[in-house]
């Protein structure tokens, strides 16, 4: 079932928006050389504690920490952890998520920690426009297809691949919602969009090919070829006109 949002929750919706986006910001600003992922995710709790949110992904089919935090080759779902400690020439992608008075928000980016090469900023600045071109198509008169048509066409048009294995999704009363947000597809096909729709859109991208697998610790996604992964994502609610981002600002 697809639900359209009414005006209130919209309302409560760009609240907890709000508050993910100025967590992942806050996050953006404490990388460095030498700071651990679980440092990471214990800022993230506390500032989202303290916005009077909750954690969304904590406890999440048993999820253990309040963030995501992927590295290099690592795509999604990257568990904090005392032992993994940002380097000089690191990519980290940062998934954030927080539920505020029973809505959520969503949102993801990759960030560079100190120097890395001009391959790997492009495959940020690839991935970070690829959602853009997915969020500029979420408009009444098109559809889901188009979506994921826009992120596709962007990122193949740069030489990289997009991850076919996870998803956006629908978001509001539950992080997880109808419909899915496949990263590619074929435009004018799939669900009509609607005003009052609102989506996390979230192309998970590889510098090398499009093949994943899940660690044995259950969570972790990691490309198949070793290549270097990125990750963005905005909560997107679909208007009459221009596609409103509830987590504009995060990155
Ligand atoms: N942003 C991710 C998603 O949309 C976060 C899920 S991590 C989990 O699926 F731990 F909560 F599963
Ligand atoms: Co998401």
């Amino acid at each position: 079932m697809i639900e359209l949002k009414s005006a209130r929750e919209i309302e409560t919706m760009r609240q907890a928006g709000r508050i993910v986006a100025g967590v992942l910001r806050e996050l953006a600003a404490a990388l460095r050389p030498g700071i651990t992922t679980a440092d990471l995710d214990r800022l993230a709790e506390r500032l989202i504690r303290e916005a009077g949110a909750e954690p969304a992904f904590k406890g999440y089919q048993g999820y253990p920490a309040s963030i995501c935090a992927s590295i290099n080759d690592e795509v999604v779902h990257g568990i904090p952890s005392p032992h993994r400690v940002l380097r000089d020439g690191d990519l980290v992608s940062l998934d954030v998520g927080a539920r505020y008075r029973g809505y959520y928000g969503d949102s993801a980016a990759t960030f560079a920690v100190g120097h890395v090469p001009a391959e790997a900023r492009r495959l940020l600045e690839v991935t970070r426009e690829a959602l853009y071109a997915g969020i500029a198509a979420a408009r009444p008169g098109n559809r889901l297809g188009d979506i994921g048509h826009a992120v596709q066409r962007y990122v193949e048009a740069a030489g990289f691949s997009v991850v076919r294995d996870y998803a956006g999704h629908g978001i509001g009363r539950a992080m997880h919602e109808d419909p899915q947000v496949p990263n590619y597809g074929q435009p004018g096909t799939g669900l009509r969009l609607r005003p009052g729709l609102v989506l996390a859109i979230e192309p998970m991208v590889n510098a090398g090919g499009h093949a994943v697998r899940t660690e044995a610790d259950g969570w972790t996604v990691r490309t198949v070829d070793g290549s270097l992964s990125a990750h963005f994502e905005h909560t997107v609610l679909i208007t009459e006109g221009e596609p409103e981002i509830l987590t504009d600002g995060a990155f």
